[in-house]
């Protein structure tokens, strides 16, 4: 949520941010700007929309500047203050000499605007990011060193931030900082650079350092230090990142969405790789610290996510509760985290989160683990806040996932709760090793299972076309599989903004069915096993009142014909493997509509891909 980079070198800056910026358009994209030091003043751009009006305003402006060597660049997503122009990042204080990008929120940034306005500091944006220019600027009468003004300012600041600071009068000198807000610093030679995310800085740099909370980097071209806000130096490591930034093209795709959903055979491939060795062979999650003792004393489980890794999540609660008898209750982090916590050393919490960055969930794992409880993530990303905080890790690899839309990693997410859910059965002796034997052979088998969906998408696209003037469509499911219809759901709403709806199959007729007429598809997951017939009747219901019948399925059975209207065959499969092939088909169908009705599939209206404000 907004992106911030920033670079300090002695190279043409402006193409590096707006390369970098380009690189985080999945955290927001309403406005964007960037302020350089330019000619010895600051100077700043600013354009409303995509990062295309930004770099139409600036033109070549700047391209072969080889006198810009420090810059910082943002792209907003709107909180405080409308997406305009005025509103856009960077932020100057009144004498223009200090510029200021932020993702987070201010929380007290009433009180200080109001105590800034009395001192004469005038105000021209509704932001809460611009009290932090003036601040800074009122900071330097009593700490005439731009980083010590920084720091005393940051000490009154309440909320979440990450920033990127340039001043004019110090030009030698970016100033980044953070508290409960993503932020990283990459070091280059004799050049370095500042980013919400690896991926702003990739091309450039993979060597980084990951700031923590209540930290703050003074750097220079040939030189960065940490500082906790007290100014006491902080000794950090410097990290060198896996990827390569090829991973961040769409290798001859439309969009990464596609990319990514075909990405998913590899990303299963992956998740299984040295944790599933053979069928006969205990799972080995290295990094997952819960032992048969710890297990005995567990008396609750909760798991916490938000969007598309709470439906995951959901299907984590069934897995669990079917392979190990243990209650699972399912939260939405914004929900968990307002209301008295009844967590404990008996508990284990688990936080569900693709960028590991969700404020939220964030603090959710936070209070969890305040209360004793053990909290174990499951991420994609390794180097992120919560896989650092955790006690437990149990990453997903699943690459870099650049389209607002989750697919893979959502697909990662489920494999990585049936490794769990038997990994626990295994420890706790829950279930008789054939069966186990039997997962594990099923794991095996499902990277060629989704190759087969892939290679019918023709299906799904017609399927797609037919249904893609629909206003609202339905999508219904029972057991395992009601998670895979909110998701199905989810996707589509996102990115087609069509009216989408999961329900229970049984719930429909208390209450959804009201709805139904021959404009509105019902689409119905089908999967031979335990509730196969039931949600055919509530099909056959969903057709008494008219309702255009889809079905996702991998039974052959004749009668389907007079029911459905449509029908998408998907491989035959163990019920309780299902959903990871029944997602698939539902992400295609998501995709191919957003495509008939020509939205921007990569970067829906309004989202972004990694809400870091709460
Ligand atoms: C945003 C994204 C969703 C994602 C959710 C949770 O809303 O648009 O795709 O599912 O955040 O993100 P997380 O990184 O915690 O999985």
């Amino acid at each position: 949520m907004c992106g911030i980079v920033g670079y300090i070198g002695s190279k043409s800056v402006i193409p590096i941010l707006i390369n970098g910026l380009s690189k985080l358009e999945y955290r927001g994209y309403d406005s964007a700007g960037v302020a350089v030091y330019k000619g010895g003043e600051i100077e700043t751009y600013k354009a409303q929309g995509k990062l295309q009006k930004l770099k139409d305003l600036l033109g070549t402006n700047g391209n072969g500047d080889n006198a810009n060597k420090i810059g910082i660049g943002h792209i907003r997503w709107a909180t405080h203050g409308a997406p305009t122009e005025i509103n856009a990042h960077p932020h100057v204080s009144c004498c223009k000499k200090i510029a200021i990008v932020h993702n987070g929120i201010i929380e007290n940034f009433k009180e200080l605007k109001e105590e800034l306005t009395k001192k004469g500091h005038v105000f021209v944006s509704q932001t809460d990011t611009e009290t932090i220019a003036h601040l800074i600027e009122e900071n330097l009468k009593t700490h005439p060193d731009i980083f010590d003004a920084v720091r005393h300012s940051l000490k009154k600041l309440e909320g979440a931030y990450a920033i990127g600071v340039v001043y004019k009068d110090n030009p030698d000198i970016l100033i980044a900082a953070r508290k409960n807000a993503p932020l990283i610093v990459g070091i280059g030679e004799n050049e370095n650079y500042i980013g919400s995310d690896v991926p702003a800085i990739l091309e450039y740099t993979k060597n980084v350092i990951y700031l923590d909370d209540s930290e703050i980097a003074e750097i220079k071209a040939d030189d960065v230090k940490i500082y906790d806000f007290d100014g006491n130096v902080i000794k950090k490591k410097i990290e060198c990142v896996p990827w390569e930034p090829v991973a961040l093209s769409k290798m001859g795709y439309k969009h990464f969405m596609l990319k990514e959903i075909h990405e998913q055979p590899d990303v299963i491939r992956q998740t299984l790789s040295e944790r599933l060795i053979s069928s006969d062979l205990p799972l080995q999650l290295n990094e997952v610290k819960l032992t048969k003792e710890s297990l005995k004393k567990l008396n609750r489980i909760q798991i916490i996510a938000c969007g598309t890794s709470l439906h995951a999540a959901m299907a984590g609660k069934y897995l669990i509760e079917e392979f190990i008898g243990i209650p699972v209750d399912i939260e939405a982090s914004s929900e968990y985290i307002y209301k008295r916590t009844i967590s404990s050393a008996n508990s284990l919490v688990i936080g569900v989160s693709q960028s590991g960055e969700t404020a939220d969930t964030i603090t959710a794992i936070r209070q969890a683990k305040a209360e004793g409880a053990h909290a174990l993530v499951i991420t994609n990303r390794v180097d992120s806040t919560m896989a650092r905080e955790a006690d437990s890790l149990l990453p997903i690899n699943a690459g870099i996932e650049v389209s607002v839309a989750a697919t893979k990693s959502y697909t990662a997410q489920l494999i990585a709760f049936y490794l769990l859910a038997i990994y626990l059965a295994e420890i706790k002796e829950a279930l008789p090793a054939k069966d186990i034997i039997k997962f594990k052979e099923q794991l095996f088998k499902l990277p060629q299972q989704v190759e087969i969906i892939l290679g019918n998408k023709t299906e799904i696209k017609r399927c797609a076309r037919k249904f893609h003037n629909a206003k609202d469509f339905i999508f219904i499911a029972r057991g395992i599989n009601f998670p895979a219809a909110l998701e199905g759901a989810l996707k589509l709403k996102e990115i087609s903004y069509i009216n989408a709806t999961g329900y229970p199959a049984g719930e429909l007729k208390h209450g959804p069915i009201a709805m139904l007429e021959d404009t509105i598809p019902v689409l119905a997951i089908l999967m031979p096993g335990l509730v196969y017939e039931k949600v055919l009747s509530n099909s056959e219901e969903a057709k008494a009142r008219d309702a255009k019948m889809i079905a996702l399925t991998s039974s052959n059975d004749k009668h389907l014909e007079s029911v459905f209207d449509f029908i998408i065959k998907i491989p035959d499969i163990d019920e309780i493997f299902s959903p990871i092939l029944t997602t698939i088909p539902l992400q295609l169908l998501a995709y191919y509509i957003a495509e008939f009705l020509g939205k921007d599939v990569d970067q829906p209206r309004n989202l972004a891909k990694s809400v870091t404000v709460e």
